[in-house]
């Protein structure tokens, strides 16, 4: 079975940081060992270090600029989330979009330095011109569904479909979907049309029991997978 490609996004929810950012990866952590799957942690970047060091899980930035080492206040370079101990970034979200030409000036630099990248796009027409910038994967999500609790794979299943076309146009990207992921039967649909794996935020970071829904989710992404 090809390992699916799990996304939990901390954002800025009141889960994301200090103890409760820590219990949470912690939680994450277990569910990653329990299921033997990579569950990816893209948190905020004052707590990449912390939990770099904390558990074995690979923790991601959220957001990463392209610019060099300098005079550039306020920035997060790719040096930096490096030297914090972060495997990747994502990039482009929806909620922290970056123009096309500092995208690619972030993602060389980032090869450079060995880390990954997701490119996040918030139409499917969008996926083949950002896969030939050769990130690791990107990751469709209508905005519209972010954080709605309504599944991209529910309400807007042609997104995917669509995107896993385009997503072929370009070698060795991996296509991943999400927006609204809030059921296992989400994760499963998902995969089976197509998506290499899931991007979750909400339905994970604003749960009573944040590891019941983990597992749900993960263990539906296998069976998908399985049956491919
Ligand atoms: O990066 C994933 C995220 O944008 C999805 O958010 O809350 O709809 O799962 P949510």
């Amino acid at each position: 079975m090809k390992p699916p490609i799990i996304i939990v996004n901390f954002k800025a929810y009141e889960t994301s940081y200090g103890k409760r950012g820590l219990e949470m990866a912690k939680i994450l952590e277990k569910v990653s060992i329990e299921t033997s799957t990579e569950i990816i942690i893209s948190v905020p970047a004052t707590m990449i270090s912390r939990l770099a060091q904390e558990v074995t899980i690979p923790v991601y930035a959220q957001h990463v600029d392209g610019v060099s080492e300098g005079a550039h206040t306020g920035a997060v370079t790719p040096e930096h989330i490096k030297d914090a101990g972060a495997r990747g970034s994502l990039l482009n979200h929806s909620e922290k979009r970056v123009r096309m030409d500092e995208l690619d000036d972030a993602l060389k630099r980032m090869k450079k330095l060995g880390l990954e990248s997701v490119i996040c796009v918030d139409r499917y027409e969008l996926v083949a011109p950002m896969g030939l910038l050769k990130p690791g994967a990107v990751l469709v999500e209508p905005p519209e569904l972010i954080g709605s609790g309504v599944s991209v794979s529910k309400a807007r299943p042609e997104v995917i479909t669509n995107a896993v076309n385009e997503i072929r146009k370009v070698e060795d990207v991996y296509l991943i979907a999400g927006a609204g992921i809030t059921t296992g039967e989400d994760v499963y649909v998902a995969i089976k049309l197509g998506s290499d794996g899931f991007g979750v935020a909400s339905a994970v970071m604003k749960a009573k029991d944040p590891q019941k829904v983990i597992q749900d989710l993960v263990l539906n992404a296998i069976r998908a997978m399985e049956e491919k």
